[in-house]
């Protein structure tokens, strides 16, 4: 017996199949009624004394080895022949998927390319700025509230420095580093992200972006402001969209206003976007305070110009309805994959 042992466990390793079929007819062969091993197990029964214990081991070893080689091979034969199903040509092919714009980018691109016609330049500068070209320039008084701690994310402690380092909180700085650089004529459009110190909500968030343009040269006026506004609405927005011009103040701008376009979504009747007034407010603007451009090293004898400043996802907003800001930072691909079709 301890032979007939010996011979079936060399036959199990060195039992190799080429089909699903051979392997069966394996498996038949040993464990079958009338099996090798099947009338192994019947013999086993017989024995009695000593030679028991150490037997039985011997076969329970052997059936494990055969049952795990019967399971190997037939494992191996049905992955090998998995490749004749994937292979097959007539299946519909899956198609790429290609990314989208970001619904930011399209808008400050579509933005940007109303004012190129315009003639204006886009001109660009760093995020992190210093309280000079964010504030001091800018005709910013030395306690103006804007520079506090609320609304400003300083880098470096006003205490320790004279032009302390901190995120810029409009892009107006890239305008001052323009004039700084660049007798008129100048026109430019200022695009980036700002940061203000605020608490995030569906309203409000720490950081957004902006679009500034500024135009400085002789004899500019508040028409050519005006004019220029008007010009932007009717492309972004359409035809028949009107704007209206409210008084404010800017610490940069004299005399200063708030920009609304008619709603584009009732046509001015009101409606909930714009609550009920028919007006959508989308940035500030107003002609460059002489003392602005004084800082800046222009003859403001000479000089005149007019700035304004617009929220991109403010516009976004009134293009997309989608009125959370939140869901434009969280590039969440559900949101995002429903603007596959803008440019
Ligand atoms: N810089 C202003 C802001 O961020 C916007 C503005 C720009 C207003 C130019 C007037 C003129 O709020």
């Amino acid at each position: 017996m301890q032979k007939k042992i010996a011979d079936l466990l060399s036959e199990v390793e060195a039992f190799t199949a080429g089909s699903l079929h051979e392997v069966e007819a394996f498996r038949v062969k040993l464990f079958g009624k009338k099996g090798d091993l099947t009338l192994l197990f019947d013999e086993f029964k017989q024995v009695s004394g000593e030679v028991k214990r150490e037997l039985g081991q011997k076969i329970n070893e052997l059936k494990g080895k055969a049952q795990t080689r019967i399971s190997e091979l037939k494992e191996a034969l049905e992955v090998g022949s998995a490749p004749a199903l994937t292979l097959d040509a007539s299946r519909p092919g899956s198609a790429d998927s290609i990314g989208t714009r970001h619904p930011i980018a399209s808008v400050r691109s579509e933005i940007l390319a109303i004012f190129r016609q315009l003639g204006f330049a886009v001109a660009e500068g760093p995020e992190v700025e210093d309280d000079w070209h964010v504030f001091g320039a800018l005709n910013f008084p030395p306690e103006h509230p804007a520079r506090d701690m609320q609304d400003t994310f300083f880098i470096e402690k006003r205490e320790n420095s004279e032009n302390p380092v901190l995120l810029r909180t409009h892009t107006s700085s890239i305008q001052v580093r323009a004039m700084e650089k660049q007798q008129p004529p100048i026109r430019i459009v200022c695009p980036g992200r700002v940061f203000r110190n605020e608490a995030i909500s569906a309203r409000a968030h720490c950081m957004f972006h902006q679009v500034e343009g500024l135009y400085v040269d002789q004899s500019v006026s508040f028409a050519d402001l005006k004019q220029t506004l008007l010009y932007f609405a009717k492309e972004m927005f359409g035809g028949g969209v009107e704007i209206r011009l409210r008084p404010s103040f800017f610490p940069f701008t004299e005399p200063s206003a708030e920009m609304d376009v008619s709603c584009s979504i009732c046509g001015g009747k009101g409606c909930n976007i714009c609550k009920g007034t028919g007006w959508l407010e989308v940035g500030g603007c107003g002609m460059v305070d002489p003392n602005v451009l004084d800082s800046c090293k222009i003859d403001s004898q000479k000089y005149g110009g007019f700035a304004f400043g617009m929220g991109v996802e403010r516009i976004a907003m009134l293009k997309y309805q989608a009125r959370d800001l939140r869901l434009y930072f969280e590039n969440d691909v559900r949101f995002l994959r429903q603007f596959t079709a803008v440019v």
